[in-house]
């Protein structure tokens, strides 16, 4: 009996569950690893089989989903309008230019140059096997971000004409944001 009153609540639920499902979560979560597992964290491809899908289209992702072997049960597994929502996802995500860091045992310094005036995500990747602990505030962020093992974590900001350094230990990174850039 009770077994029986779970599943009926699970059913009337379920429908709310989708509804209230924000895209973000749908995209770290649909088939139980989400899009994440081979699209990166943020999109990005992060070095994942399945690349950089940021502002990809509807049509594009419809023929992944027919195309792409590993990813044909998980299209089946989506509505329409999840597919949308996810595209919707991706869109907002274009909406800011993306730069990466990644932090590995290279003592190394890097330049990145910022090519748009929109809104800029930093992703940050921590390939070490140990965390390590990023001073964000050139970028208006926290002073001591720290990033565990093998993990990403992302600072958002807009971008203001100048150069900007972040530095981990003996690596740094410098930003530098143009005076026209449109
Ligand atoms: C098991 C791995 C895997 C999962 C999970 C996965 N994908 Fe993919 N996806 C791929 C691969 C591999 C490609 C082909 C990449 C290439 O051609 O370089 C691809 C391609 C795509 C493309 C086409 C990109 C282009 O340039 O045309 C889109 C869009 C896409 N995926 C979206 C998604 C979304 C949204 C999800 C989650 C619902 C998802 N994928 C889940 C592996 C995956």
């Amino acid at each position: 009996m009770i077994k029986q009153g779970f599943s009926l609540a699970m059913l009337l639920i379920s429908p709310l569950l989708l509804a209230s499902q924000t895209a973000e979560q749908l995209y770290s979560t649909a088939g139980g690893y989400g899009c994440s597992a081979c699209h990166g964290k943020y999109a990005n491809g992060a070095g994942n089989v399945g690349g950089n899908i940021r502002g990809a289209s509807f049509e594009q992702l419809q023929i992944a989903f027919e195309q792409q072997p590993t990813m044909q049960l998980l299209g089946k597994s989506l509505s329409d309008i999840q597919k949308m929502k996810l595209i919707a996802y991706l869109d907002e995500l274009s909406n800011s230019e993306l730069l990466e860091w990644t932090i590995d045992l290279e003592p190394e310094s890097n330049e990145l140059e910022l090519t748009t005036s929109k809104p800029a995500q930093l992703v940050i990747f921590n390939a070490l096997l140990e965390p390590v602990v990023v001073d964000l505030s050139p970028l208006g962020g926290p002073n001591s971000l720290e990033i565990a093992a093998y993990s990403s974590h992302d600072w958002q900001w807009l971008p203001t004409p100048g150069n900007y350094s972040l530095t981990v230990g003996t690596r740094r990174l410098t930003l530098v944001v143009p005076q026209n850039t449109n």
